[in-house]
């Protein structure tokens, strides 16, 4: 069933060249939010969960797998359509593997914690070295036990009780792991969110069939906890839309669409401080697929101005400070985005990656504290480098795309991680017309 990997198809190395005008309406794979989720709560849920349009990225694969080895059953049944049907979790075999993703060790760690089983997860060197205490407080609070800090982690679980958590850090999977815990502890489970992170978890529960008692500011699981099997369509992602759109607004005459792109809210700040440096980026068809808002997005090449982006908007854009730090590369003016703390503990440190990567293009960039400074160059930047990516996907897709409209090619020295978000993302951006090779 599984083990769809295809890391052979996922080049080391790739060259981002100057292109002549990108054009099109392309759709970009599912979003990975999402993915995770729909898979978790189908083998959490009673019953058959059909999902359309996940995301066969490496990530989610490997949540696939775990959910499996916690015994639902899944099913591949053609391209992005798949079937979970959802069972009570058993201790696993072996190891859980959980790869280079942060969303599927954390969010599969609340799961696992609400039934009476043991469970090791692991994962790759990158997320070998990421915070996991962030869950694991809070999960011990509910009554889980856990050996590590970072992985591997063991979790021993079952017997929960509630527990009333303040989200300090706007953190989703926090969130997330704690809800799907929740759902099988005694009491009360209640977030509290001073600042509001990324709703998927709540709109899915409740598309689950999920008691959910929302306020300004907080979460409470109600006393229905139940999940019943459903369906689930999973529009485009948004942190992968970004690249091809933010590839359009530098490129000299791009005119490109991406359809049926979900642009919750909670997801959208990159699509708003884009139209605040003067973006020509317009939604159109807006509609709600699965709970959530989806619309077709369009962006026609722009000449950008500098921007302040406020700590407040981090939590909506989190993953495309790296894809806004090239286009403010762009710009004229200085750009500075504050709050940008968690972005040293993502796949990568990727406040210091952005600096070295748009240091080594020649544009002059530094991190102040937890704030990144980019001085645009006005027009394109002298690219003509060689970045390291860290072996995350978002820095290579950042300065591939920069290497797009820069004044010469940009090479990433590895590429292959772009495999866990974007399959096909190189295909992609040669089909409206980006030199990638
Ligand atoms: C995600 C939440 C964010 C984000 C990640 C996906 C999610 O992480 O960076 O790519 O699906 O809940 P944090 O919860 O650490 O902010």
């Amino acid at each position: 069933m599984i083990g769809l990997m295809d890391r052979k198809a996922a080049a080391d190395r790739l060259r981002g060249e100057p292109s002549p005008p990108l054009g099109g309406t392309i759709a970009v794979p599912g979003d990975k939010s999402m993915s995770h989720r729909a898979l978790i709560m189908g083998g959490l849920a009673e019953g058959e969960t059909g999902i359309a349009g996940l995301l066969e990225g490496e990530d989610v694969l490997h949540t696939a797998a775990a959910v499996q080895a916690f015994g639902a059953q899944v099913e591949r049944r053609g391209s992005g359509d798949w079937i979970v049907k959802g069972a009570e979790w058993a201790s696993p075999q072996g190891p859980v593997d959980c790869g280079n993703s942060g969303t599927g060790a954390r969010l599969l760690m609340g799961a696992a914690s609400g039934f009476p089983i043991e469970a090791t997860f692991t994962g790759d060197a990158s997320l070998s070295q990421r915070p996991m205490e962030r869950v694991l407080d809070p999960l011990r609070q509910m009554g889980a036990r856990t050996e590590g800090a970072t992985l591997p982690v063991r979790i021993s679980g079952g017997s929960l009780k509630g527990i009333s958590f303040v989200n300090a850090k706007a953190s989703a999977q926090v969130k997330s792991a704690i809800l799907l815990a929740g759902l099988r502890a005694e009491g009360e489970v209640e977030v509290f969110e001073p600042a509001p992170s990324r709703d998927h978890s709540e709109n899915m529960l409740r598309a689950f069939g999920c008691e959910l008692e929302q306020e300004a500011g907080s979460i409470r699981l109600g006393k229905h906890r139940r999940l019943i099997g459903t369906n689930i369509d999973i529009p485009g992602d948004p942190s992968s839309a970004a690249f091809p759109l933010v590839a359009a607004l530098l490129v000299p005459g791009s005119d490109v669409t991406v359809s049926s792109v979900m642009v919750n809210p909670l997801r959208a700040g990159l699509f708003e401080t884009l139209g605040e440096m003067g973006a020509d980026l317009s939604l159109a068809n807006r509609r709600t697929t699965g709970g959530e808002a989806v619309a077709d997005l369009r962006a026609r090449y722009s000449p950008l101005k500098g921007i302040e982006v406020p700590a407040s908007r981090a939590p909506s854009m989190i993953d495309e400070y790296l894809i806004l730090a090239v286009a403010a590369a762009f710009a004229s003016g200085q750009s500075t985005m504050h709050g940008l703390a968690e972005l040293r503990v993502k796949e990568s440190d990727r406040l210091s990656a952005i600096v070295a990567g748009l240091c080594a293009c020649g544009v002059e960039a530094r991190a102040e504290g937890d704030t990144l400074i980019v001085q645009g160059c006005g027009g394109p930047p002298p690219g003509g480098a060689k970045v390291d990516a860290h072996h995350d996907h978002r820095v290579a897709m950042s300065f591939l795309v920069l290497g797009l409209a820069a004044q010469a090619p940009v090479e990433t020295d590895s590429a292959r991680m772009i495999a866990t978000s974007f399959p096909g993302f190189t295909a992609l951006m040669r089909s409206v017309g980006a030199w990638i090779a």
